[in-house]
């Protein structure tokens, strides 16, 4: 059985996440041998990224970027999202968005698949991913592809779960970001898809999921007008490993990643 390592990476949040990925990333694929990686940045400038930004998680280990619900935060992106079929935004957002929702890429062991998602539960009025990822998957040029991994950018725990199982078997590997707190349910579902509820987050380890102690502290339980602030300090990577059998296109093992 010939196998490939794929890495999913956790949410980037600010310059502390984007510095400690472009430090760390590109060696630890060599590490892993990883041969495709897929980073969730869609805090890397805070709320939204720039594509300044996402030109550096390109240049160090990222093959795609995907996004989520601030993906329209800052709107320089909105154009790059035309213009860089390497950047994915949720697929199940309105149909006007600028960007793609999916796309088919080149990869050493074949083509690729890449889906990103969002939840409705707890999130904006959202289309139904359920029914966008049918959609997709059933498209021509993704039934031809082998390896289908899907980011399902969502906060509940059972949405995740889910689509996952609802999935299971049909696509090679299936993700949560946006929670930004790494869950401990890497897993093979019963049909062979590789999951995991969330990967976790790439950004200041002393933090409140990326934001500055203290002022999330204020914002939370104090002066309700308090800003959330980046956090900085010593980072993280979290993110999750998915061994993946080349002629099956299914998942043979899961794990979390963490590096410090
Ligand atoms: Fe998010």
């Amino acid at each position: 059985m010939k196998t490939v390592n794929i890495l999913a990476v956790g949410d980037v949040c600010s310059r502390a996440g984007i510095d400690f990925l472009c430090a760390n990333l590109p060696a630890f694929r060599r590490f892993k041998n990883v041969a495709f990686c897929v980073v969730n940045g869609e805090n890397a400038n805070g709320l939204g990224i720039m594509p300044s930004v996402a030109d550096e998680l390109m240049t160090h280990g990222a093959d795609v970027v995907t996004l989520g619900n601030h993906t329209f935060a800052l709107r320089q992106i909105a154009q790059y999202l035309d213009e860089n079929r390497y950047i994915l935004r949720p697929s199940n957002i309105t149909p006007r968005a600028q960007g793609r929702g999916f796309g088919v890429f080149d990869s050493p062991f074949g083509d690729v698949c890449v889906v990103n998602l969002i939840g409705r539960v707890a999130m904006e009025p959202n289309e139904s991913p359920k029914i966008e990822l049918e959609r997709v998957l059933k498209l021509p040029e993704v039934r031809e592809c082998r390896f289908v991994f899907v980011d399902f950018h969502a906060e509940a725990t059972s949405e995740k779960l889910a689509l996952a199982h609802s999935v299971d078997g049909r696509v090679t590997a299936f993700w949560g970001t946006h929670t930004h707190v790494q869950t401990n349910d890497a897993q093979i579902l019963p049909h062979g898809t590789g999951y995991i509820t969330d990967v976790g987050m790439t950004g200041a380890i002393h933090s409140v999921i990326g934001m500055r102690v203290e002022a999330s502290i204020e914002r939370l339980f104090g002066d309700p007008t308090a800003k959330h602030e980046a956090a900085d300090g010593p980072a993280k990577l979290e993110g999750a490993l998915f061994e993946v059998d080349t002629e099956t296109g299914q998942c043979v093992s899961a794990e979390t990643v963490r590096l410090v």
